[in-house]
């Protein structure tokens, strides 16, 4: 189904369109971030729309729980998959809940349903002869006796030499090659040689599907850059795609081959599906009557869209409609790409302090500045967007605080004071509130095509149209005169509706200051078309703050926090690309010799005073006895030990670190703690006959 015939289908007075809409599954082995943010909120408030405007949309998606990275990753936690997959999965449903988006049904791939469609689509696909067997030889690692993927192989680079670097490219030249080019290949898991192995894998015979592809390419659903992507992938030949893993391996064994597995990018996409059908078997989904069918059928009249970040095009556009097109199921109307997120105009870097995770903006951010900073920067193409901090705070504080909300600061004051919360009974200015209405049809329209900027642009236009008209009317000048009572609560009456059309459109992009503005004016949720109406005669609440300035503090509370999550013992993240690498037990991680160990000078310090650092939640304070000598070190162990539980314990510290100047001090030195992170952190905490001042060998 093309874009432009369901553009003109949202006239009032059509049936609702059967929307199914996906954002991708993100990986269950490490926190969502402001750049996955992107997506998530990008797609809930296209959905937010849909529904506002009285669709038959759903909103489903899933944790991506299955693949190499997770299974080494709950293995160096020492714990198994399943538990590592259960907490990220609260910790993700977290996240997302703080920052509103609002999923209909939020799942994991590692589950009933998924098992069963990757089944079914696999065997169908099989019986077709889309499958086929292949020997290939690959890389393995006698120790841990498992084939290694690419990124878990490390070496020098064969074009610059520089050591380390991992099995698909160079971090120093940006030189790409295959992991056998490498010199010294190590594997990153225990450090072994890897050997060469032979072994049975199963493709997925792509090319059987050029036909259908290139015609489903041309059928509208793509973005022009996507679908010009596709035609260079075409012209270079559609290559069978590897499906299967050999044992050990966290996913799906392959019915009929027991000891090899569903590759995770197999089952991945299943997993939309997977999420979907459980919500029809929720009491939800069979309350509202939701026929998985209608959805999936090979001839489906329902749409089927998924937002996915650039990177992962190739599997959407290609491996995924061609899977389903083989399995008998219908293939997406539209597949919606954006591109990446840079902070001030940079990659997020950690070191910088932008890799900022969801739950370290939680901490110091109200949510909806990111969706509105995000909708004001996203159109429908693939460009990545820059979160620039400055501007940021600027615009949140100029747009949202001082013009949206400002109208109804300005109008609610006297509303209450003077008219025991009244709205009057007649519009002031039925032609201004007409022409709010009006430009309605023209945000819709840019919603609907995601051109969110737009979206953002045509509405703050309206709020200085709003401002202007309190500016002209003056109900501070009439509040002194006598006997204008009834123009007083008029033009306070106006502003107030003035307001209430700018929420409405708002309130894809800021559900919960929408719903608080709803509590203000005493309103049921606002729909699309219920904006028109005007309010009046109608008693609203007492006005509170709706929303408060940025304050540039916080920005740099935040960016701080990010920092700390790197100097703290947890082990560092991986690079930000779908691979985990075991980093804590990463035995060629550069090596030391006997003289730089040496001169490390790590001694044994009682921890005198242990307190909060005020704006910095992950820190504690230490005053730190090296027997005669006193330091201050901040750890980030505030996770784990309240300040009282380590007065008077020993600890190993590196007494002769370089001291680092921090925001809130310097820090002189650095204490020695054990485990992954959160909760668990241990001071190691010396037998005593350890005297404070001690060297540690
Ligand atoms: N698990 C796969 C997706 C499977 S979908 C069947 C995956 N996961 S991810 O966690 O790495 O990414 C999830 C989504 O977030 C992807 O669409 C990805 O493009 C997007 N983003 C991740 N980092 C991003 C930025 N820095 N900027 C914008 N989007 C980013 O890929
Ligand atoms: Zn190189």
């Amino acid at each position: 189904m093309s874009q432009l015939t369901h553009q003109t289908r949202d006239i009032p007075g059509n049936s609702p369109r059967d929307i199914l809409v996906t954002s991708a599954l993100p990986y269950a082995n490490g926190p969502i971030h402001i750049g996955h943010l992107v997506e998530y909120i990008q797609t809930d408030i296209w959905v937010r729309f849909q529904k506002m405007r009285g669709q038959n949309c759903w909103y489903v998606c899933a944790d991506d729980a299955h693949g190499t990275p997770i299974m080494l990753r709950a293995r160096q936690e020492g714990i198994t998959p399943e538990a590592l997959i259960a907490r990220v999965a609260e910790e993700h449903k977290a996240d997302f809940s703080a920052f509103r988006v609002g999923f209909d049904n939020y799942h994991s791939t590692h589950s009933d349903e998924n098992r069963h469609f990757a089944e079914l689509i696999y065997e169908r696909n099989r019986d077709k002869g889309h499958i086929s067997r292949r020997t290939i030889t690959q890389a393995y690692d006698p120790v841990e006796q498992m084939f290694l993927p690419d990124r878990f192989i490390k070496g020098e680079c064969p074009k610059c030499g520089t050591p380390d670097q991992y099995g698909d490219n160079c971090e120093a030249c940006g030189a790409s090659y295959s992991p056998n080019e490498l010199k010294n290949p190590r594997s990153a898991v225990s450090g072994a040689v890897p050997e060469q192995r032979e072994s049975d894998h199963y493709f997925f015979r792509l090319g059987d599907f050029e036909p259908m592809l290139r015609d489903w390419t041309r059928g509208g659903g793509l973005q022009p850059q996507v679908a010009n992507k596709l035609d260079e992938w075409f012209d270079a030949g559609l290559q069978e795609w590897d499906i299967s893993r050999d044992a050990p391996y966290f996913g799906f064994e392959i019915p009929d081959h027991p000891g090899k597995f569903f590759y995770v990018w197999l089952d991945a996409p299943i997993g939309y599906m997977a999420s979907f059908r459980h919500l029809c078997d929720s009491p939800r989904g069979r309350a509202a009557g939701l026929d998985f069918d209608r959805f999936w059928d090979k001839d489906s009249p329902a749409e089927l869209y998924h937002f996915i970040g650039k990177d992962i095009i190739y599997f959407h556009a290609l491996f995924w409609p061609a899977m389903l097109h083989g399995a008998d199921f219908r293939t997406p109307s539209a597949v919606f790409a954006h591109g990446f997120l840079t902070v001030d105009g940079q990659k997020m870097s950690k070191s910088r302090g932008t890799f900022i995770k969801a739950r370290t903006y939680l901490d110091h951010l109200n949510p909806e500045y990111l969706r509105y900073y995000f909708a004001a920067k996203l159109g429908p193409g693939v460009d990545d967007i820059d979160l620039n901090l400055q501007d940021f705070t600027a615009r949140v504080n100029s747009d949202l605080v001082g013009k949206v909300v400002n109208i109804a600061s300005r109008s609610a004051g006297f509303i209450a004071k003077r008219f025991a919360g009244r709205l009057s009974p007649t519009l002031a200015n039925p032609q201004l509130h007409a022409e709010f209405v009006q430009a309605g049809e023209s945000i819709a329209v840019a919603y609907e095509r995601r051109e969110l900027s737009r979206a953002v642009r045509e509405i703050m236009a309206l709020a200085d149209r709003a401002n202007q008209y309190i500016d002209e009317q003056a109900p501070w000048v009439i509040a002194k005169a006598p006997d204008r009572d009834a123009d007083l609560q008029a033009v306070c009456s106006m502003g107030i509706n003035l307001f209430r059309v700018l929420i409405g459109y708002l309130r894809p992009i800021l559900p919960g200051t929408a719903a608080d503005s709803e509590a203000f004016l005493r309103i049921e949720p606002l729909t699309w078309a219920a904006i028109a109406e005007p309010l009046l005669d109608h008693e609203i609440a007492p006005f509170k703050p709706l929303m408060t300035r940025v304050e540039s503090a916080q920005i740099e509370a935040m960016l701080e926090a990010s920092k700390e999550d790197l100097s703290t013992t947890a082990p560092p993240s991986p690079p930000a690309d779908q691979a985990s690498l075991p980093v804590t037990r990463d035995p060629i991680a550069e090596t030391i010799d006997i003289e730089t160990f040496a001169k490390l000078d790590l001694r044994i310090a009682r921890i005198r005073s242990a307190g909060l650092v005020e704006g910095a939640d992950k820190l504690l304070r230490l005053e730190l006895d090296l027997g005669g000598e006193t330091r201050t070190v901040f750890a980030g162990i505030r996770s784990a030990y309240e300040p009282s539980d380590l007065e008077g314990r020993l600890t190993v510290m590196v007494a002769n670190l370089a001291p680092r100047k921090m925001r809130f001090g310097v820090s002189e030195g650095m204490v020695l703690a054990a485990g992954p992170g959160g909760k668990d952190i241990f001071i190691l905490s010396p037998d005593t006959g350890a005297q404070p001042g001690m060297r540690v060998k």
